[in-house]
Parts: structure tokens; sequence; C-alpha cells
């Protein structure tokens, strides 16, 4: 292929069919699953890898770094600066085994299915104040966004009366347009901010994450930089995901309400359900990035040292090679938890038992307290996201 012929990495879905991945990738993952591709405006190029299995091969690899320090990775913004401020996906082991070993206890299944009561009545609370007069809303204002903010805020030991401040800044780290300046300034606020409430944690501990962080710290396992690096990131991924996610299984499910049945079937359904959920929407939609370190050979295609690579989890999602009729929504799919809307690998989403935890309460909560519930305005007039590397609506008019 030419590199005139090169396409452009895209975030743009088709405007007929918004939960779609562009069809370019699933015709290029079906006639050339491992192609070249250009970023910054065509000033770069990187692998596009589109097949599920080929997509686990390069996640699970070793030899594909995570690392944006490397001159030439194939990161969001051509002006990305150096490990982009302390992101925590972004670093290799030995450090990013380090900085995970702080918190895998926070988020093991048992830790948080102890939550599971407090999601339960914050989604309960939401609703309630969400139809005590009114028989429309916002539901991104009112519970999409809100609910996973309380959450981890709760979680983490952050006021959630700065909700305001620390969700405007997390939303310049997905915007596709903001400045690799603009970035740094969201993170450093961010991080000032995050600094201030670990130090006061240290004299007034709490039961919360940012309070056991500090004690990583007097142990000597991280430096403060780093804790308030992994708090701004856990801040920033918790609630910007889910958010999106309930959001957008509300209008998938709005848009095929004869699913909606198995959801509500009980909880083993109502989880099958979720992960059908996230492999259709798999709302991560800016492709993860990597590296290569060495020489590769991946589905007959040898990646050389040097050369970047993109995975776009939402188009491997949708591979019919592994999923049958994989364009379908289908809530009673039997293989639907091999999605890789998670990723795969080392950096695979660490808040995932939180975030499944929030989608299988709130999800089934929602249409069962509202039976009536359907789209305020035409599914053709839904505002969907444009160039933000994590996918979903600004708003979403609803009535009840
Ligand atoms: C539906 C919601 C979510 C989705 C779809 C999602 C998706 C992802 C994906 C695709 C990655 C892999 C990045 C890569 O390989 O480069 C990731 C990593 C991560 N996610 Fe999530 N995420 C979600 C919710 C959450 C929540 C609630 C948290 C909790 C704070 C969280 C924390 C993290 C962390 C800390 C990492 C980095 C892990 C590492 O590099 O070792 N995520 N997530």
């Amino acid at each position: 292929m030419s590199s005139v012929d090169t396409p452009a990495y895209s975030l743009t879905r088709p405007k007929n069919t918004p939960l779609d991945p562009p069809p370019l990738y699933s015709r290029l993952r079906d006639e050339n699953p491992i192609t070249q591709v250009t970023i910054w405006d065509g000033r770069h190029s990187a692998w596009l890898v589109t097949r599920w299995e080929d997509a686990r091969a390069v996640l699970g690899n070793p030899a594909f770094s995570s690392d944006q320090s490397h001159s030439g990775f194939p990161s969001q913004r051509p002006d990305m600066p150096p490990l982009a401020h302390g992101f925590f996906a972004n670093y290799d082991p030995p450090i990013h085994t380090t900085m995970r070993s702080t918190l895998t206890r926070e988020f093991m299944i048992k830790r948080i299915g102890a939550l599971r009561p407090g999601i339960a009545s914050t989604t309960t609370r939401l609703l309630d104040e969400m139809t005590r007069s009114e028989r429309s809303a916002d539901l991104v204002e009112r519970f999409t966004l809100p609910l996973p903010s309380l959450v981890i805020c709760d979680l983490l030991g952050v006021p959630y009366e700065d909700h305001e401040y620390f969700q405007k800044r997390s939303r310049v780290f997905v915007d596709a347009h903001a400045t690799g300046e603009q970035f740094t300034q969201a993170w450093e606020e961010l991080n000032a901010y995050l600094a201030d409430l670990l130090t006061a944690k240290r004299g007034n501990p709490g039961d919360d994450v940012l309070s056991r962080l500090t004690e990583h710290v007097d142990a000597g396992t991280v430096t403060e930089r780093d804790a308030s690096d992994l708090a701004v990131f856990l801040l920033f991924a918790g609630h910007e995901t889910t958010a999106n996610m309930l959001a957008l299984s509300t209008v998938a499910l709005l848009r095929d309400p004869a699913q909606i049945p198995r959801l509500l079937a009980g909880p083993t359904e109502a989880a099958n359900a979720v992960e059908e959920l996230l492999r259709y929407l798999s709302i991560v939609h800016g492709g993860l990035r990597r590296y290569a370190l060495e020489d590769v050979t991946i589905g007959g295609v040898t990646i050389s040292a040097g050369e970047g690579v993109i995975v776009p989890v939402h188009v491997a999602n949708r591979d019919p090679e592994s999923f049958t009729d994989p364009d379908s929504l289908d809530l009673g799919r039997d293989n639907a938890r091999r999605h890789v809307a998670f990723g795969y690998g080392i950096h695979q989403c660490l808040g995932q038992p939180l975030a499944r935890a929030e989608l299988q309460i709130a999800l089934p909560e929602l249409f069962r307290r509202l039976p009536g519930l359907r789209l305020a305005v035409p599914f053709e007039d839904i505002a969907f996201k444009e160039n933000t590397f994590v996918y979903g609506v600004d708003e979403l008019p609803v009535v009840w």
C-alpha cells in the first residue's frame, strides 16, 4: 500500500450507525488485518492491528512497550509530553509492576464486593432525586456522570463537592483536540489538588485509597510524586470511562428494547448483559498504543523494532472470527466475556471489578425503576462525542 493510500486513524463514527466502528476498519480487519495508518495529520504512521487474536498477541507481548518517551511512539497527540506526566498506564515494568502493586489490593474482587451495597444505595438515591418531581431529565447530568464520580470519590477519599473541578480537567485528557500543553496544565492542576489531599490524609488518615497511598510513600515503595500521579489517574479513569459506558449502554438498550428483559432476568443474566454491552460499545476507541522494542511477527506480518502499533479494541471486539454476528447486540451471547474492552496483558484495566459492579447494579436498577424510559429526542438527534478517545454522549435527554 503506498503512503498515498494509507488511511488516517480516525475517531469519527458513521453518522447512520454511530454505535459501530468506522466501516473502513471492519473492511481492513477482513482484508488487511495488520496494516499501516497515519496519525498526527499524516506526519507519522503506525501499524493498525484489527483482529481480536492479533490484538491479544500484541497486548500480551512484553516486546511491545507502553513507554511514550521512545522517539516515534505513536502517542495520541504529536506533542505528548514524555511519559505523559505520570499517566500510570504508560509505564513499563519494572516501574509499572511496582506502581500497580500498590493498588492491586484496592481493586480485588472481594474488596469491590464490599462496596456493592453503597453503590446500590447511591443508585437509588440518585434515581429518587431525579424522579421526585420530574418526568424528563438529562440522564448524563442526573445519573450516569454523578454515580461513578460519587463512587470513585468515596473510594479514594476525595470530596465530591470538587467534582466540577476534576471532571473539567479529566475531560482534557480524552479530548483529541487538546494540545500537549493543555494536557500538561490539566494534569499539573489535578496533581497539585491531589498532592494537597494526600498531605491532609497523612495527618488525618481515613479508610480510603489516598490514605493507604501515603503508607506506600512512607514505606518507600513509591515517591510522593508517584502517589499523586496515581491518584490523578484513578480519579480520572474511575469516572470518565464508566460514566460514558452507562450512558451509551442506555442508548443501545433504548434503541433495542426487546433486549431489556434479559438485563432484568437476574444477577447472572445482568452480568452477561454487561459483558456484551462492554464488547459491543467498546468505549475506549482511541486505540491502545504500543511501541516494538524488537522485531515481532504477528499474524504473519513482521513489526520491526522502533515501529508503533495501534490496537483499536472496538474493532477487535467486532471480529466475526471470534464473535458470531459481531455487529448485533445480543445480551445472551455466550462468549461476550472474551472481549478486550478492558485491554489485555499487564495493563489490563485495574478498575474492571469496580466498573463491572457499577454497571451490573446501575443498569438493571435504572430500567426496573423506569419501565417507561425512552429517548426524549429521535435517535438520529443524539449528539455523540466527536474527537474524544473515550466514546460517549455529552447529554442524554430522556423521558419516563
Ligand atoms: C467501563 C469502564 C472502563 C473501561 C472500558 C476501561 C478500559 C480500560 C482499558 C482499555 C485499559 C488498558 C489501557 C492500555 O492497555 O493501554 C484500562 C486501564 C486502566 N484502567 Fe480502566 N476502564 C474502565 C474503568 C475503570 C475504572 C472504574 C477504573 C478505576 C479507577 C479504571 C482504572 C484503570 C487503570 C488504573 C488502568 C491502567 C492499568 C495498568 O496500566 O496497569 N478503569 N482501562
